[in-house]
């Protein structure tokens, strides 16, 4: 029978190596994407899709994130006073937007490990994991078409993308299988991060899983992989190979994703994001046409 999916699972306990220092005291997923933290992105995404019950795994420096999804009295009590309507309402968005759940990974030991401390929280029902690095475009649709894809076909689904053959070692890889459907695959087979050369396949899983919660238990008995840490790549390969709980299935996508977990991706992404701002689009275009033509 098909179950109505409400949870999201959001890992954001990550140490965030490639930001340092700017994550030294703060998590990744708080940094700015313009004017707003990448994780209120990912959160707004999940609550979209229907999911509004969000359990976010944190590390060290969690109180930033809790922080942000709850009331700010004082601050908000100034922008009253003051008649600042916007930015009151703006700072008020993140407050109620979800039904916000806490717990600490403890020491980061991998994005399995993290997935693994949502156990209790999910229990035996189907959920979503987001990953709060990693954002989708608001105008192009995934989340949605996964969890119709889990739905329909009683297994759990990864989201997949083709990258540049020449950058599969930073990714984790499928190899997959055509169903009748254009935009989903059967996955056979995953390795996370292969030796360069020896990929089976460009389609490169991104930061967005529906899965079923036998997970847990392949989780719980996942050996640490590559760079000694629990790969959740790992677990959903053995799901996939030993088709536990209907196997793996992948939605191929097609549309804007945003890695602001890397420097690169990340300034691009702010770029990209404000070029397109109805407040800062129209100042930022011609300026940044000058810029370009001074770079040659
Ligand atoms: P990354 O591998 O991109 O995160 O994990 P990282 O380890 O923080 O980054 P670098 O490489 O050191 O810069 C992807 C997502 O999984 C979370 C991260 O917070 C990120 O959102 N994660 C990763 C955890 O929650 N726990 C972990 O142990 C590892």
């Amino acid at each position: 029978m098909a179950f109505h999916i409400t949870k999201a699972v959001i890992p954001a306990a990550g140490l965030g190596t490639r930001f340092l220092p700017a994550t030294k005291a703060m998590p990744k997923e708080m940094l700015p994407v313009v004017d707003k933290p990448a994780i209120q992105y990912v959160v707004e995404e999940a609550v979209a899709a229907g999911l509004n019950d969000v359990l976010m795994i944190t590390g060290r420096n969690k109180n930033a994130l809790e922080n942000h999804f709850d009331r700010m009295t004082e601050l908000e009590a100034t922008l009253e006073k003051k008649g600042d309507v916007d930015r009151l309402q703006n700072v008020q968005y993140s407050n109620d937007l979800a039904d916000m759940h806490y717990v600490r990974q403890g020491d980061p030991l991998g994005l399995g490990h993290a997935v693994l401390r949502a156990s209790m929280h999910v229990g035996h029902e189907p959920f979503a994991v987001l990953l709060g690095d990693d954002l989708i475009d608001a105008r192009d649709v995934l989340l949605a078409r996964m969890l119709e894809e889990q739905s329909t076909r009683n297994a759990s689904v990864i989201a997949l993308m083709e990258v540049d053959p020449a950058l599969t070692h930073m990714y984790g890889i499928a190899t997959v299988e055509a169903t009748d459907d254009d935009d989903v695959v059967r996955i056979k087979g995953l390795v996370e991060k292969p030796v360069p050369g020896t990929a089976a396949s460009n389609l490169a899983i991104i930061g967005r899983y529906v899965l079923q919660p036998d997970v847990f238990g392949v989780l719980a008995s996942t050996k640490p992989g590559k760079g000694g840490e629990i790969q959740l790549t790992d677990a959903l390969q053995t799901m996939a190979t030993q088709n536990i709980a209907g196997g793996v299935f992948g939605v191929i996508f097609r549309g804007r994703r945003y890695d602001t977990g890397d420097r690169l991706d990340y300034i691009k992404s702010i770029v990209q994001l404000a070029v397109e701002r109805d407040d800062l689009g129209a100042d930022l275009r011609p300026w940044l046409k000058q810029f370009a033509a001074t770079l040659d």
